[in-house]
């Protein structure tokens, strides 16, 4: 037994250390786009890269802590609505839902469907896709369980977005419900006794252990909704899971752990951001909006904060990432070769006026290149003058800093200030150290890249900012809220001049309907602040006149 365990052990740290390979050595200078990071040939890395789309859409942690069980989800959903038996799994759940039907629930959730044919405009095709496949929609995963399906979450749920119709992978889901959907989940499930939950939806004795197994790890999960929808909680989902389960190397979960968790300054504190886009990866050596990750591969992260937020066993997740290093090598290319979606296919290039945008380019090489990088624009290029105008708008090279900076802009320091309420438990875990992850808490934020800024609306990490002429007004003329909507009609959703969420009497009137859409920028981890002094203003004065400024948001266009 001993020598087995001496086996697995010596395994485990000379894989594990190989897992923590060269590229992602903390300080390793980017000095190339690394969109191939593994410099696999052609033909190799573009198969590669379908694979990890597939991950990035089909969860593959087939340990992970928290599945719902499917069949008996749908026998629920299903069932008439006076039906006696679902009216009292409400009332025993405590939930006053207003869903009736598992299509309400994903629309909840965030979730989009497949779209029937890919779209030339997607930037980031689809793999092949079964019609089983796409019959849930993007995001939502079956893996199998005691023999049954159950249902949980992949990357895409936060990482993929509809635009205009487009499902782009990479792109931030503008309102994503996960941290809500754990949230309830947590709530719920301690009243729902198995035996019950067995005899009341018809379901199979596979269905009960699976919802006990379920039950068990949700003990572990600390949740939190959001302050506002569009944010994401999982930073505080982390920390609080984390402080649910015992202090030893691999944050055992023990009863006396759940009972009696410590307490965590983010159950309070405000420290929601957005997700972020995929398509920067390449571009930087530190990873999360506040650049706190500052050595492992981020995809390797990911999965470890993923599933401390759904309660998994750490050690059974050490063992899936080993014998499963080719499927996190192939979400990783993919997460690299992330590409953001173009202006011009939404909106055709005579949308864009040329010369207007080359005289944004240098306002923003004077005031925004230092933080932002240098851009080389196809006009640039010495055979310009033969060039279609699709081609002079193209990005033709692109220069960011050889290490990530992390700069304080005086924008909303929620976020940063949360990193410090967990990195040194995050950090003391084997599964950190094995994988080579290290967070070390900052004072600011990343200045992202700006590719596809356009489709990144609404601004900054915390989504304070609603469309650009917004972002280049001083902070405290910004608007002090707005109402938030889906980018489903190019003409009324989006202010094509200010680019981003049209304000005032150009905001769509369902939107103000619905509070849940509402931004308000004077609450907590919400403030608008910052960006501006040093930035675009000088002791308060105005670098830029109007035409300037929309200029420059025309450059910007063409990121
Ligand atoms: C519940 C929503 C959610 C899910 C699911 C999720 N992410 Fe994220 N992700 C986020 C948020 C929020 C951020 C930004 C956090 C921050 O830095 O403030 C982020 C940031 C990232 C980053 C860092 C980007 C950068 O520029 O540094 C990467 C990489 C990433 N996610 C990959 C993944 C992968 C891979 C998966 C699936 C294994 C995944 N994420 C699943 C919400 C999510
Ligand atoms: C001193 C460094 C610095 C300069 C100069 C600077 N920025 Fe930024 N910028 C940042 C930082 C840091 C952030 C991230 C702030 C946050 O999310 O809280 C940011 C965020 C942004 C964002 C939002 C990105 C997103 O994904 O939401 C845009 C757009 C932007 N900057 C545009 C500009 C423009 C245009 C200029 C020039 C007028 C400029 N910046 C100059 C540091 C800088």
């Amino acid at each position: 037994m001993e020598k087995q365990a001496l086996k697995y052990f010596l395994f485990t740290t000379i894989f594990l250390s190989q897992m923590a390979s060269a590229q992602w050595v903390r300080d390793t200078e980017v000095t190339s786009s690394r969109e191939n990071i593994y410099a696999l040939p052609e033909a190799q890395w573009k198969d590669t890269v379908m694979a990890g789309r597939k991950h990035a859409l089909f969860y593959p942690v087939t340990v992970t802590g928290l599945l719902i069980p499917y069949g008996p989800m749908k026998t629920f959903f299903n069932s008439a609505e006076n039906d006696p038996v679902r009216a009292l799994l409400f009332r025993l759940a405590q939930v006053v839902t207003p869903f009736k039907s598992m299509a309400e629930v994903f629309g909840w959730l965030g979730l989009h469907n497949y779209p029937e044919v890919d779209d030339e405009r997607n930037p980031n095709p689809f793999p092949a896709l079964s019609a089983k496949e796409k019959e849930l929609p993007m995001g939502a995963t079956l893996l199998q369980s005691h023999g049954k399906p159950g249902m949980t979450f992949s990357c895409a749920t936060c990482h993929s977005a509809d635009l205009f119709g487009v499902k782009v992978l990479g792109l931030t889901n503008r309102f994503p419900r996960a941290n809500d959907f754990f949230h309830e989940g947590s709530r719920v499930a301690p009243y729902i006794n198995s035996f019950l939950f067995k005899d009341l939806l018809k379901s199979s004795e596979e269905d009960r252990l699976m919802f006990i197994d379920s039950k068990e790890a949700i003990r572990y999960v600390g949740t939190k909704p959001p302050v506002a929808l569009g944010l994401d909680t999982s930073l505080a989902q982390v920390a609080m899971s984390l402080s649910r389960r015992a202090q030893d190397a691999y944050s055992t979960r023990t009863p006396d752990s759940y009972k009696h968790p410590r307490p965590n300054k983010l159950e309070k504190m405000v420290a929601d951001s957005k997700p972020a886009v995929w398509w920067n990866l390449k571009y930087k050596n530190r990873w999360l909006s506040d650049g706190s990750i500052v050595s492992g591969n981020p995809v390797h992260t990911n999965f470890l904060w993923n599933e401390i937020g759904r309660g998994t066993d750490l050690k059974s997740l050490e063992k899936w990432l080993l014998d499963n290093d080719s499927k996190i090598r192939e979400l990783t290319a993919a997460v690299f070769a992330s590409k953001p979606p173009r202006y011009e296919k939404f909106f055709g290039v005579n949308a864009l006026d040329i010369d207007k945008a080359k005289r944004g380019q240098k306002h923003f090489q004077q005031a925004c290149a230092r933080c932002h990088g240098t851009y080389t624009k196809g006009w640039e290029l010495p055979e310009a003058g033969t060039l279609p105008d699709e081609e002079l708008i193209q990005n033709a090279g692109f220069t960011y800093h050889k290490k990530t900076p992390v700069r304080d802009v005086g924008t909303d320091p929620g976020r940063y200030l949360g990193m410090r309420e967990f990195a040194d438990a995050l950090n003391s875990l084997q599964i950190s150290k094995s994988i080579g992850t290290v967070v070390e808490p900052q004072k600011g934020y990343v200045p992202p890249p700006l590719d596809g800024i356009w489709a990144r609306w609404p601004y900054f990490h915390n989504n304070s900012v609603p469309n650009l002429c917004a972002l280049l007004t001083k902070a405290s003329q910004r608007p002090a809220n707005y109402w938030a909507g889906k980018a489903a009609n190019k003409e009324t959703d989006f202010d094509q001049d200010c680019v981003g969420y049209p304000l005032n009497e150009k905001t769509p009137v369902a939107w103000k309907k619905n509070k849940d859409l509402f931004y308000d920028t004077t609450k907590e981890g919400m403030h608008n602040t910052g960006h501006d002094e040093g930035i675009f203003l000088k002791d308060g004065i105005e670098l830029f006149s109007v035409s300037e400024k929309s200029e420059l948001i025309e450059f910007l266009k063409t990121l």
